[in-house]
């Protein structure tokens, strides 16, 4: 429960104790004031939740208080009285423009029943406050939904090689197929390391030609390069102090890997056109779905690169090796997902769970987590089925052209998935234009923004 404190400003006594008796019936603690400046006094000194002010007064007037007031904190609901004699229709248009949230005509007597209908509202939107915040930190506490989450064997072991490495500066490689969780992984070394305070910046070096690249690591000076109209920070400089992490390392080319061998063998680098050498501390975290020894071995990537890079080598497995995890992970998401989309949904069907147990997953956990939101999306009922999840089964009766339909769209969407929502690179998966694939997307009625991360 939380506090209920209510501040009455007032210099008419009467007043003050009509309200104040009223409040107190309500569980409200009362704090009274007999003028503006000490109201405000009390204001700075406790969370009010609540103020009640007269207008008119002697001393500061009920816009200043108001102002003020809301200064201290504009969550601060605030009522203003005024007597009959004072009140007119700017008055009120005043004080509604300065904040104040409801007003009360005082004559003869206060308007009991109107101020009560006031407080049950201003009690019950308060409640409602209160229950959203809660709700929010749950649905949004990445604390949980952030931590690696899994049971098999496989995922223990690189959870346990994490603990151990995360405290120490030491650079990590981490490989596995898309979706997998490397980027997580990496994040987890990080919360854990003694760097958690500081920035992670992650940075994708497959998604970014190479002339960009190479000022987004290193920076540049002004006039490096034709368009270099300002000096830049690269990211390396950045996270100085942090961490970085080198997401698609394995497409970094050959010219850059020599500048960033040079900064983990000397901690040093220099920006694009600059001419004195910047020392830095950042720890470095990089990643790969390509296998990097191939990668050596057919002269795409430097040797001694790759030894400098591959001190401590975490391999994420694929999904269809992680045995009950899938069950885990589906049932983990499937409770944060109909969560975030308001829904009521309790379960997934017998015929679900072991299509989904049988899927090979070329997607990994990222394919999962899309397809379980998918299905959140269209289910009606109490459990997600096997259709929901795009699998085929003898039950759902759909001509073979729906059912191609289905497939292209399910398509579709897994491409944009696993492109992050880049239309290019999800065009060049399916082997189709850019413009083939917009107007599939026009007439599929995708949202490309939801697969941007
Ligand atoms: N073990 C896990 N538990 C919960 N969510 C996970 C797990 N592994 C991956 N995810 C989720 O799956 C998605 C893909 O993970 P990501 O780390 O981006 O994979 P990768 O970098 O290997 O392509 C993300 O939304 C991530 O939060
Ligand atoms: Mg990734």
């Amino acid at each position: 429960m939380i506090s209920r404190n209510c501040l009455i400003i007032s210099d008419l006594d009467w007043v003050t104790k009509a309200i104040e008796n009223l409040l107190l019936k309500e569980g409200f603690n009362v704090y009274t004031a007999k003028d503006g400046s000490s109201g405000i006094t009390i204001a700075k000194k406790i969370p009010i939740q609540l103020v009640i002010t007269g207008m008119v007064m002697p001393g500061l007037k009920g816009d200043e208080i108001i102002r003020e007031i809301k200064n201290i904190d504009k969550e601060t609901v605030v009522w203003v009285m005024t007597e009959e004699k004072n009140f007119n229709l700017d008055f009120v248009i005043e004080a509604m423009k300065l904040g104040a949230d409801d007003y009360f005509v005082v004559f003869k007597d206060l308007p009991m029943d109107k101020m009560r209908k006031s407080l049950v509202n201003f009690i019950e939107k308060m409640e409602l406050k209160r229950r959203n915040e809660e709700l929010l930190k749950m649905v949004e506490s990445k604390e949980t939904e952030d931590e690696i989450q899994g049971n098999c064997e496989k995922i223990r072991g690189v959870l346990s090689i994490i603990n151990k490495v995360a405290p120490t500066d030491v650079p990590v490689l981490i490989t596995g197929e898309s979706g997998t969780g490397k980027e997580l992984a990496a994040k987890a070394i990080w919360k854990k390391s003694n760097r958690k305070d500081k920035i992670f910046i992650p940075i994708n070096c497959g998604a970014i030609p190479e002339n960009l690249l190479e000022s987004e690591l290193f920076g540049h000076e002004k006039g490096a390069f034709t368009g270099a109209y300002a000096s830049k920070v690269g990211k390396l400089e950045l996270a100085n102090g942090g961490t970085i992490f080198l997401d698609e390392i394995g497409d970094m080319p050959f010219k850059l890997q020599v500048k960033l061998l040079r900064f983990l063998q000397e901690g040093e680098i220099e920006r694009i056109g600059g001419s004195k050498p910047i020392r830095l501390d950042v720890r470095i975290i990089s990643a790969t779905n390509k296998n990097l020894e191939e990668e050596v071995k057919k002269g795409n990537f430097r040797e001694d690169l790759f030894y400098r890079l591959n001190v401590i080598h975490i391999d994420m497995p694929p999904l269809r090796e992680r045995g009950n995890d899938i069950i885990l992970l589906a049932n983990f998401f499937l409770k944060n997902l109909s969560k975030k989309e308001g829904k009521n949904i309790k379960g997934f069907s017998p015929l679900a769970l072991s299509r989904m147990k049988e899927y090979k997953w070329p997607g990994n956990i990222r394919e999962l987590k899309h397809k379980i939101h998918r299905a959140i999306i269209l289910s009606s009922g109490e459990l997600i089925t096997a259709e929901d999840l795009g699998f085929y089964t003898s039950e759902n009766r759909i001509t073979l052209q729906e059912a191609k339909k289905q497939f292209e769209m399910n398509f579709i969407m897994d491409a944009l998935m696993m492109a992050h929502g880049n239309i290019s690179k999800a065009a060049r998966s399916l082997g189709i234009a850019r413009q083939q694939l917009q107007r599939y997307i026009k007439k599929y009625g995708i949202n490309v923004e939801a697969y941007k991360k």
